[in-house]
Formats: structure tokens, C-alpha cells, sequence
């Protein structure tokens, strides 16, 4: 039987760590009880929000429907002559399972490390960091399409990776609940150490195990642990623009942080809001972080208006300095559905006209 918490509060399901309701909270461990959920006579007209570990989203009201936490859980590994496959069911925990993948010799996540969320969440957002995307060891993405309740597996290539995106975020948003994921490893295995002063940090001949150690050791540096301080990781994506916008801020900002995507620029967006002056800018109990100005930290009880008076001000000081919109990476949940930044301020605009 799943367990159902009526209007569950949910700071403790989301590293924000704000107060936030829903209208129904329920577990599921199971494709069946998955199925349960989605045929349940009396929540069929009510919204749904699958939620892993609940590190990257911001809920701005109370959510008036029913939130799922994914506990599938399961990994199996498979090999053939040159990879290792892994299949792992989407309530798996990720930094979890990259330990343990260099722990049994299985390399390739190393770069992945500490990222906090579920396997099954890592797809959508196709996580990223010191160099690695989720594309790059994807093998498969399964999930259950949410109208035929049936499942359905896509290939890496038909999950239109890119950064911070991903089919799941455009054509299938709200319409699949992902409930595996597979990986594919190649036993011969070449360091990736190009990012940052990661190189650096590793001594003599670089292992996958040197390189889980340096990721950890940076990440712990600059990102503040949610179970310290409320945040989401990075509030908003690197920013891509032309090379002619980028060689005109350069002129006026000699030190500006760039780096070419394709034919243009990836700005770090971190660079811009920490040059813009913005390192502890505060409202309420939010904040941007002193040591990563990409991100917010709930430092002393923010409620959501903290973080989005915090967001807006970063968004509007950024726009009105370089001429650059930032988009946030984190997922704003709704009343009814999700929403963004832009919306929530032109509503609040037109309520004061
Ligand atoms: P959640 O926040 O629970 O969900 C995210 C979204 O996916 C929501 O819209 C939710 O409804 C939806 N969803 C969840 N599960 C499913 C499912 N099974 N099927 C369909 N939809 C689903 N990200 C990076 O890319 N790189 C980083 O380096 C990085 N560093 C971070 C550091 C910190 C300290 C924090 C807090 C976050 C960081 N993030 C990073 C962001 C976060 O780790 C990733 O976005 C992660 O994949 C979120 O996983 P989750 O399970 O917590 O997702
Ligand atoms: N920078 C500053 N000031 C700051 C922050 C950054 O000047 O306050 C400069 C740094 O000195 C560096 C550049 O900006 O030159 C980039 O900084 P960093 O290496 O910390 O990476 P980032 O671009 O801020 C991205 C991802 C992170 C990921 C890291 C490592 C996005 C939105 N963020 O951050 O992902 O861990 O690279 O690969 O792409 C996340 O998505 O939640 C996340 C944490």
C-alpha cells in the first residue's frame, strides 16, 4: 500500500529547504504503483510533480497537486567486449552510484561526482560538470509515457541533449516520468582533467579515483552543502551570446569570462552577477552566496519572495549592466504547473497598474 500525507509540507523534500505544501505527497516505490498514481479516480484532473531529491526546484505557492517522490530503486550491470552497461532505476541516489562506479572500476562519471538528485533526474537537465555532460555516457532513457501509461526508451541521440536541456524539458515535458536511466562506460579509459584548475590538483598520472577526489575537493570549496544552507546549486544558466555582443563587453570588461560554444560565447554567468557587484546581495533570508555568486542561499528562513526578490534583482542589475537576459536553470513550481521569473513579475506589475 502507498502511503499518502495529505497536505504534506515539504521543506524537507527540496534543498531550499522553504516551507512549501502540497495538496498530497506519496511514495512510489514501484512501476506499479506509479500507475496506481496516475489512474487514481479521485487526483485524475489534479496536477502531478515528480520529485527526486529535490535539488533543483523552487516551489512559489503552495502546490495544489499531487507530488511523487520517485524511490524506484535497482542497478544492474551488463558488459559486452567494451563497455560496461549500467541500467539503474531513477530513484537511485547519483552521487551515490558515481562512488560507487569508481569504487568497482567502472570509469567515466568520476567528473560527475557530488552532484546531489536521482539517476532518473540527471537526464533532464542532462547535469554537467568539470567537463562531462550526462550525454556523453548516456546509453538509453527510459520512462513512462504519462497518457498511454505504457514504457518507452529512447536512445541517447533522440534525447536532443544539449546544455542544461533536453527533450524532457521541451516535447516530453509533463508528459514522461522517467524510470531509468542507462549508462555506458568504455572499459578503456581516458582522463578528462581539461576543465578549470582541476589538473592541478591531481598529483603524477591522473586515476579516475584522483579525479573524484579533485572534483569533490573544488565542488566542497565553492558550493555551499544544502544541509547547511538552502540552495539549488547554480540559480541561473551560463548565458549564450554572439561573439560581437561578447567582443563589445569585452572592450568594456577586459577581464569578462568567456568561452567558445559553437559560434558563439558561454559567459559565465557567475563572473558577470559577482562583477556586477551582487556577492551578498540580500532580501529576507536570501542571498547570493559570497563564495559563488550563481548561486542562492536561503542563509536565515527565506520564504520563496526571498529567493525571487533576490532572482529578479540579479536578472534585472545583469540586463541593465551587459545587455544579457539571464535564464534560470532552477525549476519554479506553481500553484497548477511551473512557472518562471518573467511570468511571476509581469503578473505583479499588472496587479499594482
Ligand atoms: P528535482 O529537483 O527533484 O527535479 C527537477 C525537475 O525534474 C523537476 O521539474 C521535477 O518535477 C522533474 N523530475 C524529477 N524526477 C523526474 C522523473 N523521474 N521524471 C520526470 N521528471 C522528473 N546540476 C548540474 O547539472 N551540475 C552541477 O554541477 C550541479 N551542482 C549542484 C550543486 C548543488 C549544491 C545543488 C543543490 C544542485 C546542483 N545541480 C547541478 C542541480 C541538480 O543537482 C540537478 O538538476 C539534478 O539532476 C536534480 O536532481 P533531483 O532528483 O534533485 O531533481
Ligand atoms: N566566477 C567568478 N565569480 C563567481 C563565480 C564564478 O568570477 O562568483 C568565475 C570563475 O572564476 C570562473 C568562471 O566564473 O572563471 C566559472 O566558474 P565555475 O568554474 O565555478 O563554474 P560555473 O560556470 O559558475 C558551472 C555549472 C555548475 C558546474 C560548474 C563546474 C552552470 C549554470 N553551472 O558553474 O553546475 O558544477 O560549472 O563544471 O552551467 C549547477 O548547474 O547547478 C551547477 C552547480
Amino acid at each position: 500500500m502507498m502511503h499518502v500525507t495529505p497536505q504534506a509540507e515539504l521543506s524537507s523534500y527540496h534543498t531550499f529547504s522553504i516551507k512549501a505544501y502540497c495538496d498530497f505527497l506519496v511514495e512510489a516505490n514501484s512501476l506499479d504503483d506509479l500507475i496506481d498514481i496516475y489512474t487514481h479516480a479521485e487526483w485524475k484532473r489534479l496536477p502531478k510533480l515528480p520529485i527526486g531529491t529535490g535539488s533543483n526546484m523552487l516551489f512559489t505557492e503552495h502546490f495544489a497537486g499531487v507530488a511523487i517522490l520517485n524511490r524506484l530503486k535497482g542497478k544492474e550491470v551488463k558488459e559486452d567486449e567494451s563497455h560496461f552497461l549500467l541500467e539503474v532505476s531513477a530513484g537511485e541516489d547519483w552521487p551515490s552510484l558515481v562512488e560507487w562506479s569508481v569504487d568497482n572500476g567502472m570509469f567515466g562519471l568520476e567528473n560527475l561526482a557530488l552532484i546531489p538528485g536521482c539517476a532518473g533526474t540527471a537526464p533532464i537537465q542532462n547535469i554537467g560538470a568539470y567537463g562531462i555532460e550526462f550525454k556523453d555516457v548516456c546509453d538509453f532513457v527510459e520512462y513512462l509515457d504519462l497518457e498511454s501509461l505504457s514504457l518507452k526508451r529512447l536512445s541517447c541521440c533522440e534525447c536532443d541533449f544539449a546544455y542544461r536541456d533536453s527533450i524532457f524539458k521541451q516535447q516530453l515535458s509533463g508528459k514522461a516520468l522517467i524510470t531509468k536511466v542507462g549508462l555506458k562506460l568504455s572499459k578503456v579509459w581516458a582522463p578528462k582533467t581539461a576543465y578549470g584548475a582541476l589538473q592541478q590538483l591531481i598529483d603524477g598520472e591522473p586515476s579516475a579515483r584522483k579525479i573524484f577526489d579533485a572534483v569533490c575537493q573544488v565542488r566542497r570549496s565553492k558550493l555551499p552543502d544544502p544541509t547547511v544552507m538552502g540552495n539549488a546549486g547554480s540559480f541561473f544558466k551560463n548565458p549564450v551570446i554572439s561573439t560581437a555582443h561578447f567582443a563589445e563587453l569585452k572592450k568594456q570588461f577586459p577581464n569578462i569570462v568567456g568561452y567558445p560554444a559553437g559560434e558563439n560565447i558561454k559567459v559565465a554567468a557567475g563572473w558577470l552577477i559577482d562583477n556586477a557587484g551582487l556577492k551578498g546581495y540580500s532580501h529576507g533570508g536570501a542571498r547570493v552566496h559570497a563564495q559563488q555568486a550563481l548561486v542562492i542561499v536561503n542563509f536565515n528562513d527565506a520564504v520563496a519572495e526571498d529567493v525571487l526578490a533576490v532572482a529578479w534583482h540579479v536578472r534585472q542589475t545583469v540586463l541593465q549592466v551587459y545587455q544579457i537576459e539571464l535564464e534560470h536553470e532552477v525549476r519554479f513550481i506553481g500553484r497548477e504547473e511551473e512557472t518562471n521569473l518573467a511570468t511571476i513579475f509581469q503578473d505583479k506589475n499588472n496587479e499594482r497598474l
